[in-house]
């Protein structure tokens, strides 16, 4: 059994419309470090996921990036959505000329054990990351994690339906915005479905194996 880490509902039923009952929600609030990027903070949250749970653990990090806002509010979606909330970040957004954004999301794996080289990043925890995050408890601060990326491009615009969470309501891609999408229609498209795509097709080698 997979461990998919988050506190989201929303995004486990995206995972288990794609990757099927293997998988299981387990509600962890890992730390999560600050940096510009996703991955480090993403691979970060699957090394303290996994030696809580002890077993293999994918860990979900995305962000809504506004380009007429240089990114923001990118990996600070989260508490953006809590303190300014989805209608006045459309607001904002909304006041500028450019409209254009993305949502982003990286799944971090981690089973304790080593992988092949392969075209997917790698995360083995270096110099720069140990930087970034600060000192560990050094426990596991070397295990590896495996990223998995998806982006889907798209604007900001109105609120519009009732489906999804977070800012689905304010990104609208080929004409819809994701809270008008059947959650297979949202997977089909959304930078959370390219990602589970990745992974679950590198997966099955990977459970095979254990
Ligand atoms: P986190 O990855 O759980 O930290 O989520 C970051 C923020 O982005 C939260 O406000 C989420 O609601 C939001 N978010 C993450 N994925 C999606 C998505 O697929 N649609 C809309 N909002 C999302």
């Amino acid at each position: 059994m997979l461990a998919y880490v988050t506190t989201n509902p929303g995004k486990v039923r995206e995972a288990v419309d794609y990757l099927g009952d293997d998988v299981a929600q387990l509600d962890f609030d890992y730390a999560e470090i600050q940096s510009a990027d996703l991955g480090p903070i993403a691979a970060r949250g699957a090394r303290e996921a996994y030696r809580h749970a002890d077993g293999p653990v994918l860990v979900d990090d995305a962000g809504l990036f506004v380009d007429a806002l240089e990114g923001f509010p990118g990996p600070y979606s989260s508490y953006v959505e809590e303190t300014v909330g989805i209608e006045r970040v459309q607001t904002l957004v909304a006041a500028e000329d450019e409209h254009r954004a993305a949502f982003r999301c990286v799944l971090a794996y981690c089973d304790g054990e080593g992988f092949d080289a392969s075209p997917d990043p790698i995360d083995r925890a270096d110099r720069t990351e140990a930087a970034a995050t600060g000192p560990d408890d050094g426990s596991s601060a070397e295990l590896p994690v495996k990223l998995f990326e998806g982006v889907v491009r798209g604007r900001i615009v109105e609120p519009r339906g009732d489906g999804g969470f977070g800012y689905d309501p304010i990104f609208e891609h080929n004409g819809k915005t994701m809270a008008e999408m059947t959650t297979e229609e949202k997977n089909a498209v959304s930078h959370r479905g390219r990602a589970l795509a990745k992974f679950a097709e590198w997966y099955p080698e990977r459970s095979d194996a254990e």
